[in-house]
């Protein structure tokens, strides 16, 4: 007999009750990294999440000759020698399972001289990459990849960037923004991103308190680099919204909660789940608003509250919450009424295709629920029942599972568990912790 190591079992809690010091920001994490490494100047990342994305980054940048140390208390100190200081890398980067990692490194690398081969796990070779091959090729470097440059692996000449270009990606990713903008600091002009519609801004706002100059005028975002290198910055990370998401839901869909959430990043381009959670009639109360390195943050208290569905389909608001919308279809799913989610197609080129797992995943559960192009329509008021369901390798799909099963009577089990260390290595224990009979 064998035993599934990657396999968690999940009971529906009596009681959800505790405090959460909410892991720090993935986004934020990879972007503290990759920007003090390209500075000049030591750094120290305070409240670092060290996590399996943020390690294939950290792996990424070392081939690339970037000096960074872990320390024992977590935070992480960057010794950054300027761009001079970053070589071609003599292997493949393998950015492992985090489109971030690779899409960022693509920009990072498209500024800088040699040859760069960027290749990450089966998921991730799924990926599409067409969205930063074209935009860094018409900026000046040579990139191609698998499927005429479709998808990973991908190989970049870095070139001569050259400034003064204006690029409009036809879809709303910050990951896209970032590689621009990225290979854009090796230009002696400005680079301009007109986008679809607002993003994360984490890179413009860490960027620009390292010497880069920003003029943004609606999604038009126009950075002029430093003269001379990037200054190196201390961050202090705020927490992940996108964890946070987790209990916020859990919490609210739970009959018997109260958490408090500390240290959460509430960044406008991030925080849509809160603003959803609301509207649909969350209890959720914000304490403590102060602004960390840079970046907005607070205290959450969330309480148990009736739901009501509501539709969630502003193409404005997608991006402010397209990690949390499969945590979003659960809540729908417990509410009162209908749920509908729209104009969310950027869900299926995710970590798996979150439209196709989503509805499968809470289907698991006795959910009614449709399977729409661009997202989903979720008949509410519920009762979940156990399940045995799968992560399909997506981090946010084994804590969606997780969360459904805290509420479905009976023993859930939730197979290929141990993704969560992509981004929430804590978050098997957090559960046990908060979780009381
Ligand atoms: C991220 C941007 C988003 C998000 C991802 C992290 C980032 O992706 O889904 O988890 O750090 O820039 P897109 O920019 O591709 O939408």
């Amino acid at each position: 007999m064998t035993i599934d190591t990657d396999s968690r079992s999940v009971r529906s809690a009596a009681r959800l009750r505790g405090v959460v010091a909410v892991p720090g920001d993935k986004s934020i994490s990879h972007r503290a990294l990759i920007f003090n490494s390209l500075a000049r100047g030591r750094a120290h990342v305070d409240g670092f999440l060290a996590s399996e994305d943020t390690e294939s980054t950290m792996n990424c940048l070392r081939l690339l000759g970037a000096n960074i140390e872990q320390q024992s208390d977590g935070s992480v100190i960057v010794e950054g020698r300027g761009r001079a200081g970053l070589s071609e890398a003599s292997d493949i980067l393998d950015c492992g399972n985090s489109g971030t990692t690779m899409r960022l490194l693509a920009g990072l690398v498209a500024g800088l001289p040699g040859l760069a081969v960027l290749t990450g796990d089966e998921t991730l070779r799924r990926r599409p990459m067409g969205r930063i091959v074209g935009p860094l090729n018409e900026l000046g470097a040579r990139v191609t990849g698998r499927a005429e440059g479709a998808l990973p692996p991908i190989v970049i000449e870095g070139g001569k960037i050259a400034g003064g270009q204006r690029l409009n990606p036809p879809m709303a990713s910050a990951q896209v923004k970032s590689a621009i903008l990225l290979a854009g600091l090796a230009a002696d002009g400005p680079t301009a991103v007109v986008e679809s519609a607002p993003t994360r801004d984490h890179t413009e706002r860490l960027l620009a308190a390292m010497g880069a100059t920003f003029d943004i005028s609606g999604t038009a975002v126009t950075m002029t680099p430093p003269q001379g290198d990037l200054t190196a910055v201390d961050v202090r990370v705020p927490g992940d919204i996108s964890t946070a998401a987790a209990w916020l839901v859990a919490a609210t869909v739970h009959p018997d909660a109260e958490l408090l959430l500390t240290g959460v990043g509430i960044n406008p381009t991030r925080s849509g789940i809160l603003d959803v959670l609301r509207e649909m009639g969350a209890d959720i109360e914000l304490t403590e608003e102060r602004t960390i390195g840079g970046e907005p943050v607070a205290d959450i208290v969330v309480h148990s509250a009736p739901l009501h569905g509501i539709e969630i389909s502003d193409p404005d608001l997608m991006p402010r919450m397209i990690d949390e919308l499969p945590l979003a279809a659960l809540a729908g799913a417990l509410a009162s009424g209908e749920t509908v989610i729209r104009n969310s197609e950027e869900l299926r080129v995710k970590e798996s295709d979150r439209i196709v797992t989503t509805v499968a995943t809470l289907r698991a559960f006795g959910v009614e629920l449709d399977e729409r192009d661009d997202g989903f329509r979720i008949t509410g008021s519920a009762t979940l029942h156990a399940a045995s369901v799968d992560s399909s390798g997506d981090h946010r799909l084994a804590i969606l599972g997780a969360v459904a099963g805290l509420l479905a009577q009976g023993e859930t089990r939730v197979n290929g568990a141990d993704v969560v260390a992509v981004s929430y290595p804590g978050f098997w224990s957090d559960l046990d912790r908060l979780s009381q009979d």
